[in-house]
């Protein structure tokens, strides 16, 4: 690791032109990572990840999230839950426009992942979170956090792969607020978060060749200033599945002409290579889950909800 230079997230955060959240993270600890099944294209169980390469670019990746003024807190791996380090996909951090520190917990697709949950969920209560699953009250719906991120006026959510249609109406109601959903119809861009990355509030990596073509025009129409990537970026780099500190996005890989225009905008790149989590099919952004998002202020306050489809 190299040495950054400190800079204290306070500093960073009056700035209209960068996202007021992203400063505190949950990880999940890499002790049990394997390719035990095949739940996305990128998996094969032939192809096991170096235990201690993974565990290295793990811990790269704390110090530099720390280095930018983030904050992490570990949840430990469950023996029996190999893509707990995923840590994305657990659930989606809101907190209340009281401050109120609370998590919308998945309920995953795959019955290999639905333990996961679980077990996230006592560290969450543990650890002064409340939450909640979205449409518990009878009708359960697929709902993977990463297929979620505040942008613009509403919560831009991806539904299809993972999270179905029906989780979209038990979002905006349950948390009063505004979804708009985009179909991703691509079996590599399963997750938003492989195709999608909120910047700032005007700008957002958009790989539209992950969604039916009226959910791309649809999304590409929410993003002020979109930074369009292709499909071959998105699949070979997934440098779309980046998170942003401040001024700073830090990235699995970034090709030359995305780095030319994010350095344009006047972000920082950071590379960090977690090529070892690649095998699982995740790369950055899914292994690090947000906790600082604020209705309120991230999120506008919608009464009743609302769900806008293309
Ligand atoms: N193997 C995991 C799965 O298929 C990878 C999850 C990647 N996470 C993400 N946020 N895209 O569920």
């Amino acid at each position: 690791m190299t040495i950054q230079q400190e800079r204290p997230a306070q500093q960073e955060r009056p700035t209209q032109d960068r996202l007021a959240w992203g400063y505190r993270y949950v990880k999940v600890e890499p002790s049990h990572f394997r390719v035990e099944y095949q739940i996305n294209p990128f998996m094969d169980p032939a192809d096991q990840p170096d235990p201690v390469r993974a565990r290295a670019q793990w811990d790269a990746l704390v110090a530099t999230i720390e280095s930018l003024g983030g904050r992490v807190d570990v949840i430990g791996q469950r023996e029996d839950a190999p893509d707990m380090v995923y840590a994305m996909n657990l659930g989606l951090g809101v907190e209340t426009a009281d401050g109120r520190p609370h998590v919308v917990m998945s309920h995953m697709r795959y019955p290999q992942r639905r333990m996961e949950t679980g077990s996230a969920e006592a560290w969450f209560l543990a650890n002064g979170f409340t939450t909640s699953y979205v449409g518990r009250d009878g009708v359960g719906a697929h709902f993977e956090a990463g297929d979620a991120f505040a942008f613009g006026d509403a919560l831009v959510v991806g539904y299809g792969p993972r999270t179905e249609e029906l989780g979209l109406k038990h979002l905006a109601k349950d948390l009063d607020i505004r979804v708009r959903g985009f179909r991703i119809t691509h079996p590599g861009m399963y997750h938003l978060d492989l195709a999608f990355c909120p910047l700032s509030p005007t700008r957002a990596i958009v790989c539209p060749a992950a969604f039916d073509d009226a959910s791309a025009a649809a999304l590409l129409a929410q993003v002020p200033e979109p930074l369009v990537i292709t499909e071959e970026e998105a699949l070979t780099t997934f440098c779309a599945n980046s998170i942003v500190i401040g001024s700073t996005v830090v990235m699995p890989a970034c090709p030359d002409r995305v780095r030319a225009r994010l350095e344009d905008w006047g972000f920082e790149v950071v590379v960090v290579d977690v090529s070892e989590f690649h095998k699982g099919g995740g790369s950055i952004r899914c292994m690090t889950n947000p906790v600082d998002l604020r209705i309120g202020r991230d999120l506008a306050q919608v009464p009743g909800g609302e769900v806008v489809l293309p």
